[in-house]
Order: C-alpha cells, then structure tokens, then sequence
C-alpha cells in the first residue's frame, strides 16, 4: 500500500542533497515515489495570494498568515497522496520571529496522515561547517551551541508527532560524503512500508 513518509531536518542537515540523492535512487531501482518539497508548496502559495517572498524569508512573515499557508499547503499535498508513496519534505520546527513554531502541527498532520516520520540528522560540527558553507542560502546561526538545540528541538517535535498520529519516528544519518546512503537508507524504509 502507498503511504506518506513525514522527512524533517534542520537547516544544513543535507535534506535537500540527500532528497535529490534519493530521486536520483529511486529512477534507478524503478521504485514508484513521489517526492514533494513543503516550502515549494507554501512559496507558491505565497506567490498565488499576490504575497511573493525569497523562500527563505517566508518565515519572518506574520504567523497568522504562515498559519494559513501551512495549512493550504497540507491540503494540497494531501491530494498528491494515494497513487504512490509520497516523501513530503519538511521541518518539525521553523524559527519565526515570534518564536519556534511547529511545521507539523496536529491540523497539518490531520491533512498528511504520514504513516512514519524520518528524521535526518548529522553530526553538529558538520551541520555548523555547511551552513558557513553553503553561501546560497540565508541559513541559521551556525554556532554549535544553537546547531545542537535545533537538533534537540526536531526530536521534541519528532515525538509529539509521533503520539499524535501513532507513528514511529527513525533517525537517518547523513556523514560527510555519505550523501547516497542516506537515500538508500530512507528508500529502504519506503520499500518496508509498502
Ligand atoms: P526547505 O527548503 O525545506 O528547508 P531548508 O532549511 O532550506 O533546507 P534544505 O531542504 O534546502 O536543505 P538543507 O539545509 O538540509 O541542506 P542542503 O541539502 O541544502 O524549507 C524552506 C522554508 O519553507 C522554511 O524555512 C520554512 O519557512 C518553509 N517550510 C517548510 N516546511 C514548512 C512547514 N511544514 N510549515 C511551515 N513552513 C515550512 O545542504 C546544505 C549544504 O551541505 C550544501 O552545501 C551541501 O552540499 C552540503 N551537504 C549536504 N549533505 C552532505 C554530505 N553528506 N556530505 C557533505 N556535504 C553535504
């Protein structure tokens, strides 16, 4: 049966790198999966409302507005659901200006019904070293201090999410060069939940 996989990271973790590596797996072993970035979505949406924002700005928005996003964008992504399995690319948490605030509260969850979450992680120091390097993107503080409590606060949000839809929650783990492991890991949960 097609399910819904929730993929969470932090800033710099390699979500989007490990994503294209698992795209890029997945063609290759002829695999049916649909892999869906969250904050395309809402950028879209923003754009539709007449509200276009660089997508790493959208976060600094007003919450109420975020809030309405958010949800339209579940909506949206749940209708992408059923044919085949659906990897729905996004954060437990962003940091708006108001204050850490979930990316998968309970109404998000209600539209998705994820079936498990996958948490990728990678060794703070790394995170740190990406985002100083990853000059393409407005990313977070790259102090290891705040690397470590965002990684913290994704497993707080991993659990709630996981009592509130009676889901497992798995830990994925992207080393320095091991970008295709961490794809092949994650098909690999896929292939089990079908
Ligand atoms: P989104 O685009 O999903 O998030 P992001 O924080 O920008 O993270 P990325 O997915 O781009 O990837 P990454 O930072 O993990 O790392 P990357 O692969 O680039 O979301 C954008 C926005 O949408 C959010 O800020 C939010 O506003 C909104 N949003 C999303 N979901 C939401 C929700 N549910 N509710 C509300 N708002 C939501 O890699 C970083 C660097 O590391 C690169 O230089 C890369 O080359 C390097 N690297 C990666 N992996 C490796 C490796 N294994 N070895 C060596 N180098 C590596």
């Amino acid at each position: 049966m097609p399910g819904t996989i929730i993929v969470a990271g932090i800033p710099g973790v390699g979500k989007t790198t490990v994503l294209q590596e698992l795209e890029a797996v997945r063609q290759e072993k002829n695999v049916d999966l649909k892999i869906v970035n969250f904050g395309d979505v809402m950028n879209q949406l923003f754009k539709k409302q007449g509200k276009g924002v660089h997508r790493d700005h959208m976060r600094r928005q007003d919450i109420a507005l975020q809030t309405r996003i958010q949800q339209q964008a579940a909506r949206k992504i749940a209708r992408m659901s059923g044919i085949s399995s659906l990897v729905v690319d996004t954060h437990m948490f962003v940091r708006t200006v108001d204050g850490l605030w979930p990316g998968t509260p309970r109404r998000v969850l209600e539209a998705l019904h994820p079936d498990i979450i996958v948490l990728i992680e990678a060794d703070p120091e790394e995170v740190s070293r990406r985002r100083i390097s990853d000059t393409s993107r407005e990313r977070e503080s790259s102090k290891l201090e705040d690397v470590r409590a965002d990684l913290e606060w994704s497993r707080y949000m991993a659990s709630v999410n996981a009592v509130l839809e009676g889901v497992p929650v798995q830990i994925v783990l992207n080393p320095e060069g091991h970008q295709k492991q961490a794809a092949e890991d994650i098909l690999t949960i896929v292939e089990k939940m079908s």
